[in-house]
């Protein structure tokens, strides 16, 4: 399962570069908000940052909730860096317009997905990636990751080439179980990622080496 980092700011995304474990980004309106992007201008020149360095896909999403805008912004996105997946939710208009921008060859990130039929449809409308929404649907008493293995076991079975992409994760468990649900991709916050390299036995078995090898050696 490979990871992204669900953010939009330029030092947590910076660090998980440093990493080495990024694949790719994913940004929606509320987390360029959260930066102070407003403008439409900024968003692009936020994603141009972003892909300067991330060598990967950076999901780029459109602001317009009708079929042509969404048209429009898509066609857009694409002549702004070199690996754009174009973020359509899953709504009539966006699986429309997903119809549309995949049959000229634009890559889709299907955003917002909280049903296993959203998810076939997308697939049908060529979505490269579906993002189930884990953390929304446990906020409403539903079960996230249900979704996540439900949607990766039927395109699995039916051979569909669209990837699953497991977002709105908000721990490191919810991590583990993408990957055991079969997600092809985890997008996770930069806290989560945190969450996955830290763990007290590690801290302590390492400040044990270290103390013992000064000892050693004194
Ligand atoms: C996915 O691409 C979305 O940006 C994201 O995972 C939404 O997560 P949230 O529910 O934490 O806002």
């Amino acid at each position: 399962m490979e990871l992204f980092l669900d953010t939009a700011n330029m030092d947590e995304i910076r660090q998980g570069a440093r990493l080495g474990v990024v694949r790719g980004v994913t940004t929606n309106p509320s987390l360029a908000a959260k930066e102070g992007i407003g403008k439409f201008e900024a968003y692009k020149s936020a994603v141009q940052e972003i892909a300067e360095m991330i060598d990967g896909p950076i999901s780029v999403e459109v602001i317009s909730s009708d079929v042509e805008g969404m048209i429009t912004e898509g066609r857009d996105i694409v002549n702004w860096i070199p690996n754009p997946w174009v973020k359509l939710p899953s709504t009539i208009a966006g699986i429309e317009a997903m119809a549309v921008l995949t049959k000229d060859n634009i890559k889709v990130n299907q955003t917002l997905c909280f049903s296993v039929n959203q998810a076939l449809l997308g697939a049908q409308a060529g979505a490269t990636v579906v993002s189930p929404f884990v953390g929304r649907l446990d906020d409403v008493g539903h079960d996230g990751m249900q979704l996540v293995e439900d949607i990766a076991s039927i395109f699995q079975r039916y051979n569909v080439k669209t990837k699953v992409m497991a977002a709105s994760i908000r721990n490191s468990l919810h991590c583990v179980a993408a990957a055991k649900a079969g997600a092809d991709i985890s997008t996770v916050p930069f806290s989560v990622l945190m969450q996955m390299i830290k763990h007290p036995l590690t801290d302590a078995g390492q400040t044990r080496f270290l103390q013992d090898w000064q000892q050693a050696s004194s």
